[in-house]
């Protein structure tokens, strides 16, 4: 894999080299995998379409490389409304959850939302998913609302945010790329 797109940073672990770039078109079909993998009430691969050609938005991509192989491992983006960002999505392909990924994709978001101006961020979280609220809550978010029976199945979405300090970010971030360099990886 030729890695001169590379935006965000990457780190080796075992043998395999973690890098995250902006997501492309192209990459759509690996992250509808994904989606529809692991949500109830995926986005269709039209909306991350119309998502990737709008200039407030911005989503990235994370490949798990392995020699001249790369694979989808994850995806985040979202909006900004400087100075506000909001953080629309974030995924881990199952194989590769609990290794610190997750927490990388969110630190990466951040990362480019202070490069973009933005001093705080927000999210929606489905009440009952009680993962994404332990990642969240790990890297500086607290509930600061409730949207009743916000979801198609009428479940409610806890609002979550923080504010973005840049030195803090971009140290956090740092520890990140570390923590997952030394986390196991599953046989290849
Ligand atoms: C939510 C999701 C993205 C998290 O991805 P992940 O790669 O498993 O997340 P991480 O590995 O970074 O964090 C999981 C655990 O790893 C460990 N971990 C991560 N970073 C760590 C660090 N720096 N130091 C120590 N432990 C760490 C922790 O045990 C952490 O759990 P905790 O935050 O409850 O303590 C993933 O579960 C997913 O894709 N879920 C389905 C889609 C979804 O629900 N998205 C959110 C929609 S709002």
């Amino acid at each position: 894999m030729k890695h001169t797109s590379v935006a965000f940073g990457e780190t080796i672990s075992s043998n395999v080299l973690w890098a995250i770039a902006p997501m492309r078109r192209e990459d759509l079909p690996a992250v509808m995998a994904i989606e529809n993998a692991l949500f109830s009430d995926p986005w269709p691969a039209d909306v991350y379409r119309r998502q990737l050609q709008t200039s407030y938005t911005f989503y990235l991509a994370l490949w798990a490389c392995r020699g001249t192989e790369k694979t989808l491992a994850g995806y985040t983006g979202g909006m900004y409304y400087l100075p506000e960002a909001h953080l629309a999505n974030i995924a881990v392909a199952k194989p590769w959850q609990g290794r610190g990924l997750g927490g990388l994709l969110l630190l990466a978001f951040l990362q480019e939302a202070v490069t973009r101006g933005a001093t705080e961020v927000y999210l929606d979280v489905r009440r009952s998913n009680i993962t994404a609220q332990d990642v969240y809550r790990r890297f500086g978010f607290s509930v600061i609302a409730t949207r009743r029976r916000y979801y198609n199945d009428k479940e409610d979405a806890l609002v979550m945010s923080r504010r973005l300090s840049p030195p803090a970010i971009a140290e956090a971030l740092r520890r990140q790329w570390r923590f997952v360099q030394q986390s196991a990886l599953p046989a290849a």
